[in-house]
Protein backbone atom coordinates (compact mmCIF):
# COMPACT_ATOMS: atom_id res chain seq x y z
CA UNK A 1 0.00 0.00 0.00
CA UNK A 2 1.24 3.70 -0.67
CA UNK A 3 1.98 5.62 2.07
CA UNK A 4 -0.33 8.21 3.30
CA UNK A 5 0.51 12.06 2.71
CA UNK A 6 -0.76 15.10 4.13
CA UNK A 7 1.57 17.62 2.63
CA UNK A 8 0.70 19.83 -0.20
CA UNK A 9 2.28 22.68 -2.27
CA UNK A 10 1.33 26.03 -3.43
CA UNK A 11 3.03 26.85 -6.42
CA UNK A 12 6.69 25.32 -4.85
CA UNK A 13 5.56 26.33 -1.36
CA UNK A 14 6.06 23.20 0.22
CA UNK A 15 3.70 22.54 3.42
CA UNK A 16 4.38 19.73 5.26
CA UNK A 17 1.12 19.66 6.07
CA UNK A 18 -1.68 20.99 4.26
CA UNK A 19 -3.57 22.24 7.19
CA UNK A 20 -2.02 25.91 9.06
CA UNK A 21 -3.52 28.59 10.70
CA UNK A 22 -6.00 31.41 9.80
CA UNK A 23 -4.90 35.19 9.88
CA UNK A 24 -5.54 36.98 13.24
CA UNK A 25 -5.81 34.02 15.94
CA UNK A 26 -3.17 33.51 17.96
CA UNK A 27 -0.19 34.95 15.56
CA UNK A 28 -0.16 38.60 16.73
CA UNK A 29 2.82 38.46 19.25
CA UNK A 30 6.28 36.87 19.37
CA UNK A 31 5.08 34.14 21.63
CA UNK A 32 2.17 33.47 19.70
CA UNK A 33 4.26 32.96 16.22
CA UNK A 34 7.32 30.99 18.09
CA UNK A 35 4.76 29.00 19.65
CA UNK A 36 3.53 27.96 16.18
CA UNK A 37 6.66 27.38 14.94
CA UNK A 38 7.06 24.50 17.34
CA UNK A 39 3.89 23.05 16.30
CA UNK A 40 2.50 20.76 13.56
CA UNK A 41 1.27 23.64 11.61
CA UNK A 42 2.21 23.02 7.62
CA UNK A 43 3.13 26.94 7.95
CA UNK A 44 2.52 30.01 9.32
CA UNK A 45 0.40 32.87 8.90
CA UNK A 46 0.43 36.53 10.99
CA UNK A 47 -1.94 38.54 12.11
CA UNK A 48 -2.64 40.82 9.14
CA UNK A 49 -0.36 44.18 9.91
CA UNK A 50 -0.33 47.60 9.38
CA UNK A 51 2.20 49.86 8.92
CA UNK A 52 2.07 50.92 12.35
CA UNK A 53 0.95 49.01 15.46
CA UNK A 54 -2.27 48.99 16.63
CA UNK A 55 -4.42 48.52 19.77
CA UNK A 56 -7.36 47.54 17.82
CA UNK A 57 -11.15 48.08 19.47
CA UNK A 58 -12.52 48.42 23.06
CA UNK A 59 -13.41 44.93 24.35
CA UNK A 60 -14.82 42.45 24.57
CA UNK A 61 -14.15 42.09 20.85
CA UNK A 62 -14.23 38.38 20.55
CA UNK A 63 -17.43 35.93 21.61
CA UNK A 64 -17.51 32.04 21.04
CA UNK A 65 -20.03 30.04 21.27
CA UNK A 66 -20.80 26.19 20.60
CA UNK A 67 -21.42 26.55 16.58
CA UNK A 68 -19.41 29.22 15.64
CA UNK A 69 -17.84 32.78 16.79
CA UNK A 70 -18.03 36.64 16.47
CA UNK A 71 -15.26 39.34 16.27
CA UNK A 72 -14.33 42.92 15.96
CA UNK A 73 -10.66 43.06 16.74
CA UNK A 74 -10.36 46.22 14.52
CA UNK A 75 -6.75 44.86 13.46
CA UNK A 76 -4.47 45.16 16.48
CA UNK A 77 -1.54 43.98 15.70
CA UNK A 78 2.20 44.95 16.31
CA UNK A 79 3.17 46.95 13.08
CA UNK A 80 4.59 45.57 10.23
CA UNK A 81 8.66 46.15 11.29
CA UNK A 82 7.79 43.73 14.05
CA UNK A 83 6.57 40.78 12.03
CA UNK A 84 9.60 41.64 9.22
CA UNK A 85 12.21 41.73 11.76
CA UNK A 86 10.92 38.68 13.74
CA UNK A 87 10.52 36.35 10.46
CA UNK A 88 13.78 37.90 9.14
CA UNK A 89 15.70 36.38 12.54
CA UNK A 90 13.25 33.03 13.02
CA UNK A 91 14.59 29.58 12.56
CA UNK A 92 12.51 27.33 11.06
CA UNK A 93 11.84 25.43 8.13
CA UNK A 94 7.92 26.32 7.38
CA UNK A 95 6.99 28.56 4.79
CA UNK A 96 5.97 31.86 6.61
CA UNK A 97 2.97 33.89 4.72
CA UNK A 98 2.93 37.41 5.90
CA UNK A 99 -0.66 39.05 6.30
CA UNK A 100 -1.22 42.27 5.00
CA UNK A 101 -3.85 44.47 5.65
CA UNK A 102 -3.10 48.46 5.16
CA UNK A 103 -5.62 50.88 5.53
CA UNK A 104 -5.26 52.39 2.23
CA UNK A 105 -3.61 52.07 -1.03
CA UNK A 106 -0.75 53.83 -0.20
CA UNK A 107 -0.09 52.43 2.98
CA UNK A 108 0.08 48.78 1.14
CA UNK A 109 2.23 50.70 -0.83
CA UNK A 110 5.08 51.47 1.93
CA UNK A 111 4.26 47.55 3.65
CA UNK A 112 5.10 45.99 0.51
CA UNK A 113 8.44 48.17 -0.04
CA UNK A 114 9.57 47.04 2.83
CA UNK A 115 8.58 43.63 2.57
CA UNK A 116 9.89 43.17 -0.40
CA UNK A 117 13.26 43.36 1.02
CA UNK A 118 12.82 39.80 3.33
CA UNK A 119 14.27 36.91 2.52
CA UNK A 120 12.09 34.76 4.79
CA UNK A 121 8.84 35.20 3.35
CA UNK A 122 7.01 32.55 1.60
CA UNK A 123 4.59 34.93 0.34
CA UNK A 124 1.74 37.96 1.25
CA UNK A 125 -1.35 37.28 1.96
CA UNK A 126 -3.14 40.67 1.16
CA UNK A 127 -6.14 40.83 3.20
CA UNK A 128 -8.38 42.81 1.10
CA UNK A 129 -11.65 41.62 3.45
CA UNK A 130 -11.23 42.72 7.04
CA UNK A 131 -15.14 43.25 8.11
CA UNK A 132 -14.43 45.37 11.08
CA UNK A 133 -12.31 48.79 10.31
CA UNK A 134 -15.10 50.69 9.51
CA UNK A 135 -14.39 50.86 5.77
CA UNK A 136 -16.31 49.15 3.19
CA UNK A 137 -14.78 46.13 1.89
CA UNK A 138 -12.65 46.74 -0.80
CA UNK A 139 -13.44 43.45 -2.53
CA UNK A 140 -17.62 44.24 -2.60
CA UNK A 141 -16.54 47.28 -5.10
CA UNK A 142 -15.96 45.39 -8.69
CA UNK A 143 -14.69 48.96 -9.72
CA UNK A 144 -12.18 50.03 -7.81
CA UNK A 145 -10.76 46.63 -6.72
CA UNK A 146 -9.60 45.74 -10.33
CA UNK A 147 -7.84 49.55 -10.48
CA UNK A 148 -6.29 48.46 -7.24
CA UNK A 149 -4.85 45.17 -8.42
CA UNK A 150 -3.62 46.94 -11.26
CA UNK A 151 -1.52 49.26 -8.77
CA UNK A 152 -0.59 46.25 -6.55
CA UNK A 153 0.70 44.01 -9.08
CA UNK A 154 2.64 46.79 -11.40
CA UNK A 155 4.96 47.77 -7.99
CA UNK A 156 4.90 44.32 -6.29
CA UNK A 157 6.69 41.45 -8.24
CA UNK A 158 7.06 38.45 -5.26
CA UNK A 159 4.56 35.89 -4.53
CA UNK A 160 1.38 37.47 -3.64
CA UNK A 161 -2.14 35.92 -2.60
CA UNK A 162 -5.47 37.70 -1.75
CA UNK A 163 -7.85 36.81 1.18
CA UNK A 164 -11.40 37.10 -0.19
CA UNK A 165 -14.31 38.11 1.43
CA UNK A 166 -17.38 35.55 1.05
CA UNK A 167 -19.37 36.07 -2.15
CA UNK A 168 -23.38 34.74 -2.11
CA UNK A 169 -24.32 35.47 -6.06
CA UNK A 170 -23.04 33.43 -9.23
CA UNK A 171 -23.07 36.50 -11.06
CA UNK A 172 -20.65 37.95 -7.87
CA UNK A 173 -18.58 34.87 -8.29
CA UNK A 174 -18.03 35.54 -12.05
CA UNK A 175 -16.96 38.68 -11.85
CA UNK A 176 -14.76 38.61 -9.15
CA UNK A 177 -12.95 35.74 -10.98
CA UNK A 178 -13.22 37.55 -14.16
CA UNK A 179 -11.24 40.48 -12.25
CA UNK A 180 -9.00 38.07 -10.60
CA UNK A 181 -7.94 36.42 -13.29
CA UNK A 182 -6.33 39.35 -15.19
CA UNK A 183 -3.16 39.12 -12.47
CA UNK A 184 -0.24 37.04 -11.48
CA UNK A 185 -1.99 36.20 -8.52
CA UNK A 186 -0.34 33.06 -6.29
CA UNK A 187 -3.00 31.92 -4.75
CA UNK A 188 -6.18 32.99 -3.54
CA UNK A 189 -7.67 32.59 0.11
CA UNK A 190 -11.19 31.68 0.75
CA UNK A 191 -12.85 32.98 2.84
CA UNK A 192 -12.61 35.44 5.61
CA UNK A 193 -15.65 36.30 8.75
CA UNK A 194 -19.01 36.26 7.50
CA UNK A 195 -19.83 40.61 7.73
CA UNK A 196 -22.01 42.10 9.99
CA UNK A 197 -23.46 39.54 12.26
CA UNK A 198 -25.09 40.32 15.56
CA UNK A 199 -24.95 37.63 18.58
CA UNK A 200 -27.34 38.14 21.37
CA UNK A 201 -27.57 37.95 25.42
CA UNK A 202 -30.74 37.17 26.01
CA UNK A 203 -30.53 37.58 29.65
CA UNK A 204 -28.85 40.85 29.15
CA UNK A 205 -30.49 41.82 25.73
CA UNK A 206 -27.85 43.15 24.95
CA UNK A 207 -25.26 42.11 21.79
CA UNK A 208 -22.56 40.30 23.12
CA UNK A 209 -19.59 42.45 21.74
CA UNK A 210 -18.60 45.92 22.33
CA UNK A 211 -17.60 47.62 18.87
CA UNK A 212 -19.73 48.63 16.21
CA UNK A 213 -22.96 48.36 17.82
CA UNK A 214 -22.23 44.73 18.25
CA UNK A 215 -21.70 43.73 14.66
CA UNK A 216 -19.23 41.44 13.71
CA UNK A 217 -17.47 39.05 11.69
CA UNK A 218 -18.25 35.63 11.62
CA UNK A 219 -16.10 32.45 11.74
CA UNK A 220 -16.31 28.47 12.78
CA UNK A 221 -18.60 25.59 12.21
CA UNK A 222 -21.90 27.58 11.00
CA UNK A 223 -20.02 29.34 8.07
CA UNK A 224 -18.50 25.73 6.36
CA UNK A 225 -21.13 26.00 3.83
CA UNK A 226 -20.21 29.26 2.68
CA UNK A 227 -16.61 28.97 2.73
CA UNK A 228 -17.55 25.63 0.54
CA UNK A 229 -19.36 27.49 -1.56
CA UNK A 230 -16.49 29.79 -2.49
CA UNK A 231 -13.58 27.51 -2.47
CA UNK A 232 -15.98 25.31 -4.90
CA UNK A 233 -16.89 28.51 -7.10
CA UNK A 234 -13.59 29.92 -7.59
CA UNK A 235 -12.30 26.90 -8.13
CA UNK A 236 -14.54 26.42 -11.29
CA UNK A 237 -14.23 29.70 -12.34
CA UNK A 238 -10.69 30.86 -11.53
CA UNK A 239 -7.62 30.06 -13.94
CA UNK A 240 -6.56 26.66 -12.85
CA UNK A 241 -2.82 27.61 -12.11
CA UNK A 242 -4.86 29.86 -9.09
CA UNK A 243 -4.31 27.43 -6.03
CA UNK A 244 -7.16 28.42 -3.14
CA UNK A 245 -6.83 27.87 0.25
CA UNK A 246 -10.06 27.17 2.09
CA UNK A 247 -10.54 28.75 5.50
CA UNK A 248 -13.47 28.89 7.25
CA UNK A 249 -15.34 26.64 9.60
CA UNK A 250 -13.05 23.66 9.72
CA UNK A 251 -12.96 21.63 13.03
CA UNK A 252 -12.57 18.25 12.43
CA UNK A 253 -10.28 15.88 10.03
CA UNK A 254 -13.48 15.59 7.80
CA UNK A 255 -14.25 19.41 7.18
CA UNK A 256 -10.47 19.29 6.10
CA UNK A 257 -11.53 16.63 3.47
CA UNK A 258 -14.08 18.78 2.15
CA UNK A 259 -12.45 21.58 1.84
CA UNK A 260 -10.13 19.75 -0.77
CA UNK A 261 -12.94 17.82 -2.58
CA UNK A 262 -13.86 21.43 -3.32
CA UNK A 263 -10.96 22.32 -4.95
CA UNK A 264 -8.73 23.87 -2.00
CA UNK A 265 -4.72 22.88 -2.01
CA UNK A 266 -4.43 23.90 1.82
CA UNK A 267 -6.53 25.04 4.61
CA UNK A 268 -6.45 27.56 7.62
CA UNK A 269 -7.80 27.21 10.81
CA UNK A 270 -9.09 30.63 12.66
CA UNK A 271 -11.80 30.03 15.64
CA UNK A 272 -10.92 26.08 16.37
CA UNK A 273 -7.76 27.35 16.80
CA UNK A 274 -8.44 29.73 19.16
CA UNK A 275 -11.23 27.82 21.18
CA UNK A 276 -8.81 24.59 21.57
CA UNK A 277 -4.90 25.78 21.05
CA UNK A 278 -2.07 24.79 19.26
CA UNK A 279 -2.64 20.88 19.63
CA UNK A 280 -5.50 21.17 17.19
CA UNK A 281 -2.75 20.88 14.70
CA UNK A 282 -1.79 17.52 15.83
CA UNK A 283 -5.72 16.23 16.30
CA UNK A 284 -6.62 17.55 12.62
CA UNK A 285 -3.51 16.12 11.06
CA UNK A 286 -4.24 12.60 12.88
CA UNK A 287 -8.11 12.74 11.83
CA UNK A 288 -7.25 13.69 8.30
CA UNK A 289 -4.95 11.05 7.56
CA UNK A 290 -7.11 8.68 9.04
CA UNK A 291 -9.62 9.85 6.58
CA UNK A 292 -7.59 9.48 3.78
CA UNK A 293 -6.55 5.92 4.63
CA UNK A 294 -9.67 5.00 5.76
CA UNK A 295 -10.85 6.34 2.26
CA UNK A 296 -8.21 5.01 0.64
CA UNK A 297 -6.36 8.21 -0.29
CA UNK A 298 -2.98 8.57 0.09
CA UNK A 299 -2.46 12.41 -1.28
CA UNK A 300 -4.77 15.61 -1.70
CA UNK A 301 -4.00 15.71 -5.47
CA UNK A 302 -6.09 12.07 -5.32
CA UNK A 303 -9.43 14.10 -4.26
CA UNK A 304 -8.80 17.53 -4.71
CA UNK A 305 -11.75 19.49 -6.41
CA UNK A 306 -13.32 16.14 -7.60
CA UNK A 307 -16.58 16.89 -5.79
CA UNK A 308 -19.13 15.25 -7.41
CA UNK A 309 -22.66 16.24 -8.29
CA UNK A 310 -25.83 14.12 -6.82
CA UNK A 311 -27.22 11.78 -8.78
CA UNK A 312 -30.09 9.43 -8.25
CA UNK A 313 -29.28 5.62 -8.26
C1 LIG B 1 -10.18 36.79 16.43
C2 LIG B 1 -10.08 36.78 14.94
C3 LIG B 1 -9.23 37.66 14.32
C4 LIG B 1 -9.09 37.65 12.92
N1 LIG B 1 -8.20 38.49 12.33
C5 LIG B 1 -7.97 38.39 11.00
C6 LIG B 1 -6.94 39.13 10.38
O1 LIG B 1 -6.20 39.89 11.00
N2 LIG B 1 -6.77 38.97 9.04
C7 LIG B 1 -7.53 38.12 8.29
O2 LIG B 1 -7.31 38.01 7.08
N3 LIG B 1 -8.53 37.40 8.85
C8 LIG B 1 -8.74 37.51 10.17
N4 LIG B 1 -9.71 36.74 10.77
C9 LIG B 1 -10.53 35.83 9.93
C10 LIG B 1 -9.96 34.41 9.95
O3 LIG B 1 -8.65 34.38 9.44
C11 LIG B 1 -10.86 33.45 9.15
O4 LIG B 1 -10.90 33.90 7.81
C12 LIG B 1 -12.28 33.35 9.68
O5 LIG B 1 -12.31 33.37 11.08
C13 LIG B 1 -12.96 32.07 9.18
O6 LIG B 1 -12.25 30.93 9.64
P1 LIG B 1 -12.79 30.04 10.90
O7 LIG B 1 -14.19 29.64 10.57
O8 LIG B 1 -11.84 28.90 10.97
O9 LIG B 1 -12.74 30.92 12.09
C14 LIG B 1 -9.87 36.75 12.16
C15 LIG B 1 -10.76 35.88 12.80
C16 LIG B 1 -10.86 35.87 14.17
C17 LIG B 1 -11.81 34.90 14.84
Amino acid sequence: MKEIDISSNIKGIQLSSCIMNASGVLCQTKSELKNLMKSSSGGIVTKSCTIKSRVGNLEPRYFEWKTGSINSMGLPNLGIDFYLNFLEKSNTDKPLFLSISGLSLEENYLILQKSSFSSKLSAIELNLSCPNIGENILCYDFHKISDYLDKIFHIYKKPLGIKLPPFFEDSHFRKMASILNKYPLFFVTCINSLPNGIVIDIHKETVVIKPNQGFGGIGGKMIKPFSLANIRKFYTYLRKDIPIIGCGGISSGKDVFEHILCGASAVQVGTKFMNEGISVFDRLNQEFFNLLKKKKYSSVNDFKGKLKNFNKI
